[in-house]
C-alpha cells in the first residue's frame, strides 16, 4: 500500500513538472513572436518615388483658409494675413503640391468671384457646407500661399455649377503670358507674371450624390472631356485629372472605366479619394483597412491599362489620390475639426506606405486637408498644434526618397472579418541613390506585441550609422493638444554592418530606419 502510495506521488510530481514545462514552452512561444523576414535589394525597383505623393489640399471649409492659414486679427499674421507660424508647420511637412479651393465647394466656385480688388468681391451663399464665402482669398492669394510654402498649385474648376468656358478661362487667365484680355486682367490685379499652374482637377467627386451638378459617368465623362480640349488648348503644358470614385460601391468599376474610356486621350491622373474610420472601436481591421486601398489601385491599374490599350496615346495616365485621411467623429457641427489619435497616425503610415509600394502608378496623393479640417496642424488665434498624424507625413515627406523597392515580407499575420491575411508588419522601402541610403517604413500593427524583424540585404550590406525615427505613444488612443503632445517621433542611432541586422518594432508603432548601404566591391 504504501510503495503504490510513493509511485502515485512520484508520478503526481513528474506530470506537475511536465505540465510546467510545456505551459511555460507555450508561454514563451505567444511571449516571443516569430521573426519577420524583410528581404531587400536595392536593384528590385518598382518605380521612381513621385514628391507629389507628399500632397495637400485646403478647402473653403471651416477654419482651413478662415482662421487657418489666413488670419489677420492674429498676432501671428503677417502683413498680408497668412499666419507665419503655420507657413513654418507646413514648410515642415514639405508640401510640394497643394490642391485648391475643394472639395464640394469647388462644384459651386465661380473663380471670378474671388480676383481683383477685395473691396468688390462678392459674398455668396456657399451650398456645399452651407455658408456665406466671403471672397477675401481667390486665386491669386492662393498661388502667393503656395509660393510661401514652396508647393506647386493644383487647382480644382468647377464642373458642377461651372460652364467649359470658365474653365478654359480659368486656365487663361492663370497662365498666359500677355495679349489677352484676361493676362490683362490678371495683370491690372497686381500680377503681370502668369502664374503657370500646371495640375488641373475636372471637377470634384462628381460621382456623389451630394456634389453640386453630380452626373452619372457617361454625362460627366463627355462633359469634362469638352472642358478637357478647352483647357489644353489654352494651354498644352497643362496636366489634368479626371474624377476616378470617391464611393465604392457595387459598380465602382464602371464609373471609372466609362471616365478613362472618354477622357484617355486627355487626362494625365484619374483622382481617388478614400477617408477610413474605426466607428466599430476594432483597432486589428482598421490598421488592416489600407489594403483595400491598395487593391482600388491595382485595379484601377488595370483600367488604365485597359483605356490606354484602345489609344495611340503613349504619354501615361496615373493615379492621383488627391483625397485620403481619416475622418468619422466630427460633422458640420464640428467644423470638421477631427482630433486624431495614435491609431489614426498608424493608419496614415499604412496609406503612405501603399503609396510609396504603388510608387509606378500613383504619382500624386493629397492629404485631406491641410490645416483645422481634418487636418494635421490645429491653430488656435495665438498657436498651433501639432496632431498624432502630423508626424508619419513628416517623416515620409522628408526622407523616403528615390525609388521604391519591392520588398520580400514573410512574418506572422492574422485574420479580420474581411481579410483572411493581414502581416502583422506592413512594409514599404525605397532606396536614394543621392545618399545611398535605404529607407524602411514599418508600421507594427499588433497594439499588445513588439514584433522582431531580421532585415537583409540581398547585395550590398548596411553599413554605418543608422537613423532610427519612431512614431508612437502610450496607447493606440492617445492624443495630441494644444497643451502637449503624447504623440510625437523619437530618434536614436544605432550602428550597423553586414548584410543582415534585427530589429524589434515596438507595439502600435511606426518606424523608420534609414542605413547606409554599400555596393559589394566584387561587383
Ligand atoms: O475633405 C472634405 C470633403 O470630403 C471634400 O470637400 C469632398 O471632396 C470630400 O467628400
Amino acid at each position: 500500500m504504501r510503495k503504490i502510495n510513493v509511485h502515485y506521488l512520484i508520478l503526481i510530481i513528474y506530470l506537475c513538472f511536465l505540465n510546467i514545462i510545456i505551459y511555460t514552452s507555450l508561454a514563451a512561444q505567444e511571449e516571443k513572436p516569430q521573426v519577420t523576414r524583410l528581404k531587400i535589394d536595392v536593384e528590385r525597383q518598382v518605380g521612381e518615388i513621385d514628391p507629389k505623393i507628399y500632397g495637400n489640399f485646403i478647402e473653403h471649409l471651416g477654419r482651413c483658409l478662415y482662421g487657418g492659414i489666413y488670419d489677420p486679427d492674429s498676432p501671428l499674421a503677417d502683413e498680408k494675413g497668412f499666419r507665419r507660424d503655420v507657413i513654418e508647420a507646413v514648410k515642415k511637412l514639405k508640401v510640394t503640391v497643394l490642391r485648391w479651393p475643394g472639395g464640394n465647394f469647388a462644384s459651386g466656385y465661380h473663380w471670378r468671384d474671388g480676383v481683383g480688388p477685395r473691396e468688390l468681391r462678392p459674398r455668396r451663399l456657399e451650398l456645399a457646407w452651407k455658408t456665406i464665402e466671403t471672397n477675401v482669398i481667390g486665386t491669386n492669394e492662393f498661388i502667393e500661399f503656395c509660393r510661401l510654402i514652396g508647393a506647386e498649385p493644383y487647382i480644382c474648376v468647377n464642373l458642377g455649377t461651372g460652364s467649359w468656358d470658365e474653365a478654359r478661362e480659368w486656365v487663361e487667365y492663370c497662365n498666359i503670358e500677355k495679349g489677352t484680355s484676361l493676362a490683362e486682367l490678371r495683370a491690372s490685379h497686381g500680377y503681370p507674371q502668369p502664374h503657370r499652374v500646371k495640375y488641373w482637377a475636372l471637377g470634384n467627386e462628381m460621382d456623389g450624390s451630394w456634389q453640386m451638378g453630380h452626373r452619372d459617368a457617361e454625362d460627366y465623362a463627355k462633359f469634362a472631356l469638352e472642358a478637357a480640349k478647352l483647357m489644353k488648348w489654352t494651354d498644352p503644358s497643362i496636366k489634368l485629372v479626371a474624377c476616378g470614385s470617391s464611393t465604392f460601391g457595387r459598380g465602382w468599376t464602371d464609373w471609372n472605366r466609362t471616365v478613362l474610356n472618354y477622357l484617355r486621350d486627355y487626362a494625365d491622373y484619374i483622382a481617388i479619394h478614400t477617408y477610413l474610420n474605426n466607428r466599430r472601436n476594432d483597432f486589428p481591421s482598421f490598421m488592416a483597412a489600407t489594403l483595400d486601398v491598395e487593391d482600388r489601385i491595382k485595379i484601377i491599374e488595370g483600367l488604365i491599362l485597359e483605356a490606354m490599350s484602345q489609344t495611340r496615346r503613349r504619354e501615361p495616365i496615373y493615379i492621383a489620390y488627391d483625397e485620403y485621411n481619416v475622418w468619422y467623429r466630427a460633422f458640420e457641427d464640428k467644423g470638421l475639426e477631427e482630433t486624431y489619435n495614435l491609431e489614426d497616425a498608424l493608419v496614415i503610415a499604412t496609406f503612405l506606405n501603399v503609396f510609396v509600394r504603388n510608387a509606378h502608378i500613383v504619382k500624386m496623393a493629397n492629404m485631406a486637408q491641410l490645416v483645422n479640417v481634418i487636418a494635421p496642424i490645429r491653430t488656435t488665434k495665438e498657436s498651433l498644434w501639432l496632431q498624432t498624424i502630423y508626424y508619419p507625413l513628416f517623416l515620409f515627406a522628408n526622407y523616403c526618397h528615390g525609388r521604391s523597392l519591392q520588398v520580400y515580407v514573410d512574418g506572422p499575420t492574422y485574420k479580420t472579418e474581411t481579410r483572411p491575411v493581414v502581416p502583422y508588419l506592413d512594409v514599404s522601402a525605397a532606396f536614394n541613390p543621392k545618399e545611398n541610403e535605404v529607407i524602411l517604413n514599418v508600421v507594427n500593427r499588433n497594439e499588445k506585441q513588439a514584433m522582431p524583424a531580421e532585415i537583409i540585404s540581398q547585395w550590398g550590406t548596411f553599413e554605418g550609422k543608422a537613423r532610427i525615427d519612431e512614431v508612437n505613444g502610450p496607447n493606440i488612443k492617445a492624443e495630441n493638444g494644444p497643451e502637449g503632445e503624447k504623440v510625437k517621433i523619437e530618434s536614436k542611432e544605432i550602428q550597423v554592418k553586414g548584410d543582415r541586422l534585427t530589429y524589434l518594432f515596438p507595439p502600435h508603432s511606426y518606424t523608420m530606419l534609414r542605413l547606409k548601404w554599400q555596393k559589394p566591391t566584387s561587383h
